[in-house]
């Protein structure tokens, strides 16, 4: 494995975690970054790691992994801390989902009904018994499920210790490099095209985001059927007697649209987030932001009072059918990364540790086959 090239297309919290673990295992990576790594959807996360608040019960395959990758991160982050000697602000105090009107209490009981049916570790709270654990919480607040096991980590610190880890293992980072185009010859990946000319590969991984299906070069077939979701954000900056430490998500059955609330370490408070299908369009709107911070307020009254400091909008990579797209393709030697959509930063462990092992023993793990390209084909009973 020494010799072979490795090359990894796109520098997110997926590439890096990826080429990461690789150069730890000796290999020869290269990650070509077409900006600044960790600058895509990474950084724009809420970095919540919420198996159970995002899960969906026709997606129960996407549950397993959350969880396979959600107990992985204790690990993670020890490795990643330890390596890098930087925090990355994992935090395990759980999430609170909370219904507000009676009829966002209904949706939030029948949420809870599927929880407890698909064995997960939920708990159904008074509005009261909610205020106890959040006390900034809304009198207004008629009921809760606690997801003691939903946790968070900062994103924007963990892709700075990722990129810090594989540099630090000798994995080499080219910013500012686009790949043009992937270089298929005789139904193999041979290397990519980049501004400065081609680079050949033994292995190329596809891990480019939302763009992952704009690379030219790949036959009509295997292009990933990965697709820009919009999601608008905002920080505040939380004070004495305005504090959170669970991340809240409401529930909600009809108007404002539903948020989340992360609360940092740092003492910012991270507001999210809409979700549009807009392609690539990175616009903040006044309705985007007036949505949250609405949704935000009536979850959290005294949020009315906090410090506006940031807001940015970031494209999450939607597949299909919104899991992830891992591992090999009918091209020899193109492996995919991609697709993470709203799950990425959770993901992150679970897709390096296997990607990475699939690469140096050319096995696939059963983790991985259900997220294989080929279950596209399939569904359309090609
Ligand atoms: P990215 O971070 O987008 O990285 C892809 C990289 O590829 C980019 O840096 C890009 O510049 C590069 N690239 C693209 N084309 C080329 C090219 N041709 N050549 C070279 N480089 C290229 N997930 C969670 O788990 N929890 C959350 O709370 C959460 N909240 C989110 C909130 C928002 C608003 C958004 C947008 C996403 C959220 N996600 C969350 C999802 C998560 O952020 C993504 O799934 C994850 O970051 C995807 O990582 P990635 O490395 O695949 O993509
Ligand atoms: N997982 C949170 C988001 O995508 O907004």
């Amino acid at each position: 494995m020494k010799n072979k090239k490795i090359i990894i297309i796109g520098g997110g919290v997926i590439g890096l975690g990826i080429g990461w673990q690789l150069a730890k295992a000796g290999a020869a990576v290269t990650i070509h970054e077409r900006g600044q790594a960790g600058r895509g959807a990474s950084w724009a996360a809420g970095g919540m790691l919420g198996p159970i608040a995002e899960a969906h019960i026709d997606e129960l395959d996407l549950l397993k992994l959350s969880n396979q990758s959600l107990a992985r991160y204790p690990e993670w982050v020890d490795e990643l801390e330890t390596e890098t000697e930087m925090s990355i602000g994992y935090r395990a105090e759980g999430t609170l989902i909370i219904g507000i009107e009676p009829d966002d209490a209904e949706q939030l009981r029948h949420a809870y009904t599927l929880q407890q049916d698909l064995g997960l570790n939920v708990e159904w709270l008074s509005g009261q018994e909610a205020r106890k654990i959040e006390g900034a919480l809304s009198p207004y607040v008629t009921a809760a499920v606690r997801c003691e096991t939903d946790h968070q980590v900062d994103n924007r610190l963990m892709t700075q210790a990722l990129q810090r880890a594989y540099q630090g293992r000798g994995g080499v980072l080219h910013q500012n490099s686009t790949v043009e185009r992937i270089v298929i010859e005789n139904g193999t990946a041979t290397g990519v095209q980049t501004q400065d000319g081609f680079q050949a590969a033994d292995t190329l991984i596809l891990a480019a985001g939302c763009w992952s299906g704009q690379i030219k070069g790949l036959p009509d077939t295997i292009i990933p059927p990965v697709r820009p979701v919009k999601g608008q954000m905002l920080a505040l900056r939380m004070r004495e007697g305005i504090t959170i430490k669970n991340v809240i998500r409401t529930v909600k059955a009809r108007y404002p649209m539903p948020v989340y609330l992360v609360p940092r370490t740092d003492g910012r408070l991270i507001v999210g987030a809409t979700t549009e299908e807009l392609g690539f369009d990175t616009d903040l709107t006044v309705g985007g932001i007036y949505e949250l911070l609405h949704g935000a307020c009536e979850a959290v009254p005294g949020i009315y009072e906090l410090p506006l400091i940031e807001t940015w909008t970031g494209l999450r990579p939607g597949s299909s059918d919104n899991a992830p797209i891992l591992g090999k393709t009918p091209v020899e030697n193109l492996i995919y990364a991609t697709g993470h959509y709203r799950n990425g930063i959770l993901l992150t462990p679970i897709t390096a540790y296997e990607i990475s092992k699939l690469i140096l023993t050319g096995e696939t793990s059963e983790t991985i086959a259900p997220f294989h390209l080929d279950r596209f084909s399939k569904e359309q009973g090609l």
